[in-house]
């Protein structure tokens, strides 16, 4: 496998980083997952402009300019075999001597890597999966898609520990997100989404939702969402660049809703089948 590291590609074997790096020390890093169908990076322009946002909350120089960075993905992705891959970039601070304050020269580290996109299973999307509600004990700026994942990292292993696929967390009794995906809830044939604020990350898919949602006619609400109101959702979904649209079939243990994936999850996941083609 070639990844790109500072300015060239060499196999992953290859690829190292300095142990000062800041990303390495400080977790003082973001980074952007692109998923590629037919070769064509999905929804880059979005994507992208979390990339320049993210870079721009923590004051991270850009090193590259919106033409530079769509060249860098597409070379990825002709370096690679497969119709359909994920390409994972990721910019550090840079390398410097362990102080907590920024360094005054460091150069950002820029490293990006293509791997193949298998289908979402068959059996993920006709069983639906199953998550556990948690307290969402991250930080205050869920927005930034930082490398600094200790809370989403431990969030996701209690989920796997209980036998589930995902989290489903709260902060204050309401809905905020998954540990790696945003969560959706339908209630009498509506779709609610939390506030796009600072306890989330705004998701790329959450833009698309929006508008197969609009596509399709199925009414949808931004707002607060109780843990009352999940807990008696009669369809709940959760969205990634990697899991597409997933139904959540199981909370807790108990059946969500039928305890199948709904109506309003079946269009959905087959308005973005045709968006990605
Ligand atoms: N995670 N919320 C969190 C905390 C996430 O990490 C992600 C994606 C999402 C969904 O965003 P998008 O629709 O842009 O994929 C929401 C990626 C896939 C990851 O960390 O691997």
């Amino acid at each position: 496998q070639t990844v790109f590291l500072n300015g060239e590609f060499l196999p992953i074997g290859e690829a190292r980083v300095p142990v000062l790096d800041r990303g390495f020390i400080f977790g003082d890093a973001i980074y952007e997952v692109v998923p590629v169908y037919g070769r064509r990076p999905f929804r880059w322009p979005a994507h992208l402009a979390r990339l320049q946002r993210s870079l721009a909350k923590t004051r991270i120089p850009n090193p590259r300019d919106s033409t530079g960075w769509t060249a860098l993905i597409t070379e990825i992705v002709e370096r690679h075999p497969w119709p359909d891959q994920f390409i994972y970039l990721q910019v550090t601070r840079g390398v410097a001597r362990r102080d907590h304050a920024f360094p005054a020269h460091a150069v950002p580290t820029v490293f990006a890597m293509s791997s193949e996109l298998p289908p979402v299973p068959a059996a993920l999307r006709e069983d639906g999966v199953a998550a556990i509600t948690l307290p969402d004990e991250r930080w205050l700026h869920c927005d930034i898609k930082s490398t600094s994942l200790l809370g989403n990292v431990l969030a996701r292993q209690a989920a796997v520990d209980a036998g589930a696929a995902e989290c489903v967390m709260f902060r204050d009794g309401f809905l905020t997100e998954g540990s790696a995906s945003n969560i959706w809830v339908v209630r009498n044939g509506t779709i609610f989404g939390p506030p796009r604020d600072h306890l989330i990350l705004e998701g790329i898919r959450c833009g698309l939702l929006d508008e197969l949602c609009a596509a399709q006619g199925i009414p949808m609400d931004i707002r607060r969402i109780t843990r009352e109101e999940v807990l008696s959702a009669d369809e709940l979904l959760l969205s990634s660049a990697t899991r597409e649209v997933l139904a959540i079939t199981r909370l807790d243990g108990k059946a969500v809703g039928a305890g199948r994936p709904g109506p309003v999850w079946a269009s959905l996941h087959a308005a973005y089948q045709a968006a990605k083609s």
